[in-house]
C-alpha cells in the first residue's frame, strides 16, 4: 500500500530499554518501508530521569525534552505517543492519551488488572484514537510462517499447544529488585511481564483461549533495591539494602482453547519464569495438529522446526530457515539465512502502528488484544488462589480484576 507522503510528530514517554526501541523503530521506518512515505518526526521525549531526556535528546534526537510526561500529551506537533512507562503509569498515560486525542503504541502489559485495561480500552474507544501494544514476537517471519501454515490447515486439526516463555533475567539470588518486583508498580509478577507475551502468541497463531488452570510460586522473596531511572532489571546488586519481591516469578497453566479459530476445541500448557538458570531468552511456542506439528524458539528467532503429514514423521523434522517468503522479512534481507534480530521485530511493530494511524490496514495488534491478555493473566491469578478452573468470560467484575 502507498500513502500520501507525510511527517507523524512522535512523542516519547520513558526512555528507558523500550523507550530507546522504539525510537530507532521509528527513525529505522522510512528506510525499510520508503514506499509507504511516512516520516516520523522524534517531537518530544519525557522521562522522570533527567539523564535519560538528556540521552533523548543527545542521542536518540529528540528535538526537546522534559520531566513531565504531561507536556508530551500536550504538544501541538505530537501525532502519536509512545509509552513505555513502568506497568504502574500505563493506565494513567494511557486514558490521558486518548482524551489528548493521541493514537499510542502502549508496551504490554497494557494496565496492572483487568479493570485498568478495560478502562484504557474504553477511553481509546471512546476518543477514536489507534492504539498498537508491544506484542513483538508476533512479527517474527518464523511465527507468521506458523501461523499461515496453521491457517491454511496444513497441521490438521490442532489438538494441543505449549508454550513457554524462560527468561533468566532475575535468576541472580541479587538480581535488582526493579519496579518489576513491586506488585503496586507492576502488578502480578512473571504472568503480566512474560506469560502475557506467551498467551498473545498462542490466541496469535492459534485462536482464543476460553478457559485456564493455573499455579504460581515465588522463588526469591527478597532482593536488593534499585533505584527507578537506574541500572535495567538484568542488574544485580552486592551487598544491597534488600526489600520485599511481591509477585510471582514462575507460572504454569493448562489452557482450554474456545471454539473460534483454527485451535477450536484444541488443548495446551503455558508455563514462564523469570528465574530459570539455562535458558536465557528461551520462548518456545510447538503447535501439535493430526496431520503434523511446528516449534519455534526465540533464541533461535529465524527457524521454524516444521513436521508436515504422518507419512514424515519418521524422518523427524525439517528446519525451515526464515526468509524472503515470510513476513517481512524481505524488507530486512534479500535472501534466506541472514538472521534478523529483535530489534526488526519492533521496526515491523512501528510500520504496522504508522500505516494504521495513517489510514492503511490495521495489522496491528490493539488494546483489544491487551484486554484479552489481561483477562487470562487475572484468570491464572484468579485459578492460582482458588484452584480451581476459570473461565475467562467470567473475569469482568470479579474481586481480582479491580486489583492491582
Ligand atoms: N515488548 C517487550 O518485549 C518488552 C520488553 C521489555 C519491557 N517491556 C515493557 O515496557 C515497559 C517499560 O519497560 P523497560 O524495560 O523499558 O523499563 P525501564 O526500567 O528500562 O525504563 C522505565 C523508564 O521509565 C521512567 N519513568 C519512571 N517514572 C516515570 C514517569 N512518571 N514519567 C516518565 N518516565 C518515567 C524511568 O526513569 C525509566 O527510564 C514495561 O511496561 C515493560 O513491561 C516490553
Amino acid at each position: 500500500m502507498s500513502t500520501t507522503a507525510r511527517t507523524v510528530g512522535v512523542g516519547l514517554i520513558s526512555v528507558g530499554w523500550m523507550g530507546q526501541l522504539h525510537s530507532r523503530a521509528y527513525r529505522d521506518v522510512p528506510i525499510v518501508y520508503p514506499e509507504l512515505g511516512i516520516t516520523p518526526k522524534l517531537v518530544i521525549a519525557a522521562d522522570t530521569a533527567p539523564s535519560r531526556v538528556e540521552f533523548a535528546q543527545n542521542v536518540l534526537g529528540f528535538a526537546e525534552g522534559t520531566t513531565d510526561y504531561r507536556e508530551v500529551l500536550a504538544h501541538p506537533d505530537v501525532e502519536v505517543v509512545s509509552i513505555c512507562a513502568p506497568n504502574f503509569l500505563h493506565a494513567e498515560i494511557g486514558i490521558a492519551a486518548a482524551k489528548a486525542g493521541k493514537h499510542f503504541w502502549i508496551e504490554k502489559p497494557v494496565g496492572r488488572s483487568y479493570s485498568e485495561t478495560a478502562a484504557i480500552e474504553d477511553a481509546a474507544t471512546e476518543a477514536g484514537v489507534i492504539t498498537s501494544i508491544g506484542y513483538n514476537y508476533r512479527h517474527a517471519p518464523a511465527v507468521e510462517h506458523a501461523r499461515t501454515l496453521i491457517a491454511d490447515g496444513r497441521l490438521g486439526r490442532i489438538t494441543n499447544v505449549r508454550a513457554s516463555f524462560f527468561s533468566g533475567y532475575a535468576n541472580e539470588p541479587n538480581g535488582a529488585l526493579s519496579w518489576r518486583f513491586d506488585r503496586e508498580l507492576a502488578g502480578s509478577g512473571v504472568l503480566a511481564d512474560l506469560f502475557s507475551h506467551a498467551s498473545d502468541l498462542c490466541q496469535y497463531v492459534v485462536g482464543p483461549i476460553a478457559e485456564i488452570n493455573a499455579l504460581t510460586s515465588t522463588v526469591y522473596t527478597e532482593r536488593p533495591k534499585l533505584e527507578m531511572g537506574s541500572g535495567t532489571h538484568f542488574a544485580v546488586i552486592e551487598n544491597g539494602d534488600m526489600g520485599p519481591v511481591e509477585n510471582e516469578d514462575y507460572a504454569a497453566a493448562l489452557v482450554r482453547f474456545g471454539s473460534e479459530g483454527p485451535g477450536s476445541g484444541a488443548v495446551g500448557t503455558i508455563e514462564a519464569s523469570r528465574v530459570i538458570v539455562g535458558p536465557e531468552c528461551g520462548y518456545q511456542i510447538e503447535v501439535y495438529g493430526t496431520e503434523g506439528s511446528v516449534k519455534w524458539d526465540f533464541e533461535r528467532m529465524n527457524e521454524l522446526k516444521v513436521c508436515l503429514g504422518r507419512a514424515n514423521a519418521e524422518q523427524g523434522y525439517t528446519t525451515v530457515n526464515a526468509s524472503p517468503k515470510h513476513g517481512d522479512y524481505s524488507r530486512f534481507q534479500p535472501g534466506p539465512g541472514n538472521a534478523l534480530g529483535f530489534d526488526d521485530l519492533k521496526t515491523i511493530e512501528a510500520k504496522k502502528f504508522l500505516l494504521a494511524v495513517s489510514g492503511g490496514p490495521q495489522e496491528n495488534s490493539n488494546v483489544h488484544d491487551a484486554v484479552s491478555a489481561a483477562a487470562i493473566v487475572t484468570a491464572a491469578e484468579v485459578s492460582a488462589a482458588s484452584g480451581q478452573w476459570q473461565k475467562l468470560d467470567e473475569i469482568a467484575g470479579t474481586t481480582a480484576s479491580r486489583t492491582a
